[in-house]
């Protein structure tokens, strides 16, 4: 009888072995995504809850036009036309930015409520307004 216990318990452990070998690789392979995917989830959620903004330069135009946002926004406009183009407070100093190159990029963070209008200083006409709330 005991050699028929010994035998279970010996072809028990076996089988454990044997178990658990393949499951291992298994589920390790499958953490590493989903360690990586929590990583990137709140970065995403970051944006999505508005501290950044961009704002396009496109086609001699600001897209949005009027752009609405809360005290601590950061805007970023990014020019996407071949034309240089500038981020330029209408009064005071608030927008100042370099002529902006194709790809180039301008970031302000808004610190204080109010309403900043601001143009291109060598298309007039182009004319935008950030509103912070
Ligand atoms: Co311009």
């Amino acid at each position: 009888m005991k050699t028929v216990t010994l035998l279970i318990v010996i072809a028990l452990l076996a089988l454990a072995a044997c178990a658990t070998t393949p499951n291992a690789p298994v589920t390790a392979p499958a953490a590493a995504p989903a360690n990586t995917q929590a990583q990137t989830a709140p970065s995403a959620a970051a944006l999505v809850q508005g501290e950044t903004v961009n704002v396009r330069i496109k086609d001699f135009k600001f897209i949005p036009d009027t752009l609405n946002v809360k005290t601590g926004t950061t805007v970023i406009w990014t020019n996407e036309d071949s034309a240089r183009h500038t981020v330029t407070s209408d009064s005071g100093t608030e927008l100042d930015s370099e002529l902006l190159a194709l790809g180039g990029s301008y970031s302000h963070t808004f610190n204080e409520a109010g309403d900043f209008a601001y143009h291109c200083t060598p298309h007039p006409s182009m004319r935008a307004k950030v509103i912070i709330e």
